[in-house]
């Protein structure tokens, strides 16, 4: 049996996973560092059974169009907003993507930014190195927020959001949720309580995002409910940038509705050069990190390349965004290897 043809978008940082899809498929690789432009993408998907792509790969029905013959769609990512599923489905495409492996380095980060907003740490670091640091200790100099003790509102208590929630018990912190479902196990696991979002933003010292990207949390964070917050409460997302209004934002820390924000994701990706969220001093910014530790890109990159190749030799994959797709192509149909 020929191998499947596959279209990977940018070469992955596991050897394991690399050879993996070698030895079972037939390669076409971006070699670049950066992502193919969309002249790129739909030329080198066509013909292909399988496509193991990025976050920053628009995957519509132009691409689907342009690959008739594609079975798979594998993301190396949990997010899977950049992708058309319902279309993908409609055609019998299967899509897949990493959720699990990257959780806690995602929640880690959420940590980080916490505290370097609430403690001045990006700031202070700055402060230091620019040769700002010239007075002696000083009782006021530097003051910052305690995270310790606090109210931290969590939208969107999955994964990401409940590994980020086990990490404030360790603050001694109030953990409150808002998620489209009550987690009843997990309230009485975590000790966390139900509000709707707007008594979150009203109570909360700290708000994390971790809702997917989707038509109902596009700007669920926008002027109206950054005027709910309290003006000593920082603002985190990890989740995705269209999630928040960011002219709205902008407009919060200018008018000070809210005292910082941390965040690691952005409308437009990467951010441009000058944009005006880059002038506030409380507010940290971080490239869209969240899973970048070496152990979990890794991973990711194993969950991927073995969705792919499940889907393709017929056998359920270990994280299949569409079940559905099975009722329109058999995952018996799909088995090329
Ligand atoms: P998850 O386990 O699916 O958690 C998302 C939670 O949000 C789920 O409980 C979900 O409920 C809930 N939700 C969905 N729509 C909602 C709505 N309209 N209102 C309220 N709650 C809603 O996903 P995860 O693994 O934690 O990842 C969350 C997101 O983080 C990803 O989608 C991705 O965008 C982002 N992320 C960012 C980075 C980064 O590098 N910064 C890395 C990884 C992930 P249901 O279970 O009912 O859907
Ligand atoms: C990263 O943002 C992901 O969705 O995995």
């Amino acid at each position: 049996m020929a191998k499947p043809k596959v279209y990977v978008t940018r070469k992955l940082p596991s050897e394991k996973a690399m050879q993996m899809l070698y030895e079972y498929c037939e390669i076409d690789l971006n070699e670049k560092p950066d992502p193919p432009t969309r002249e790129e993408l739909l030329e080198h998907v066509k013909g292909k059974d399988g496509l193991l792509c990025l976050l920053t790969d628009k995957i519509d029905k132009e691409v689907f169009d342009a690959a008739p013959d594609l079975k798979v769609v594998s993301t190396y990512s949990v997010g899977y907003d950049h992708i058309d599923v319902e279309e993908a489905t409609k055609r019998g495409i299967y899509v897949t993507n990493t959720p699990g492996v990257l959780t806690e380095a995602v929640a880690d980060l959420t940590w980080g930014l916490i505290l370097a907003v609430a403690r001045r740490i990006v700031e202070a670091d700055n402060l230091i190195k620019q040769g700002g640091w010239k007075g002696a200790w000083s009782p006021t100099f530097m003051l910052g927020r305690e995270v310790y003790g606090k109210v931290l509102g969590i939208i969107g208590l999955g994964r990401i959001g409940t590994a980020v929630a086990r990490r404030a018990k360790g603050f001694n912190m109030k953990v409150l949720y808002y998620d489209r479902k009550r987690r009843e196990e997990l309230e009485k696991e975590l000790g966390v309580e139900y509000r709707s979002i707007e008594e979150i933003l009203k109570e909360a010292d700290i708000v994390s995002l971790h809702v997917p990207l989707t038509k109902e949390t596009y700007h669920m964070i926008g002027e109206k409910e950054l005027k709910m917050m309290k003006p000593t409460a920082i603002l985190i997302n990890t989740a995705r940038g269209a999630v928040v209004d960011t002219n709205a934002l902008i407009k919060a820390l200018e008018e000070g509705w809210i005292a910082g924000a941390g965040l690691d994701v952005f409308e437009k990706e990467p951010l441009p050069e000058g944009h005006p969220i880059t002038k506030f001093k409380n507010v940290v910014l971080t490239p869209h990190i969240g899973s970048a530790t070496f152990e979990t890109r890794a991973k990711m990159a194993e969950l991927a390349v073995d969705n792919l190749i499940s889907v393709l030799k017929g056998e359920e994959p270990k994280a299949l965004v569409n079940p559905e797709v099975k009722k329109i192509r058999p995952l018996s149909s799909v088995k090329m290897i």
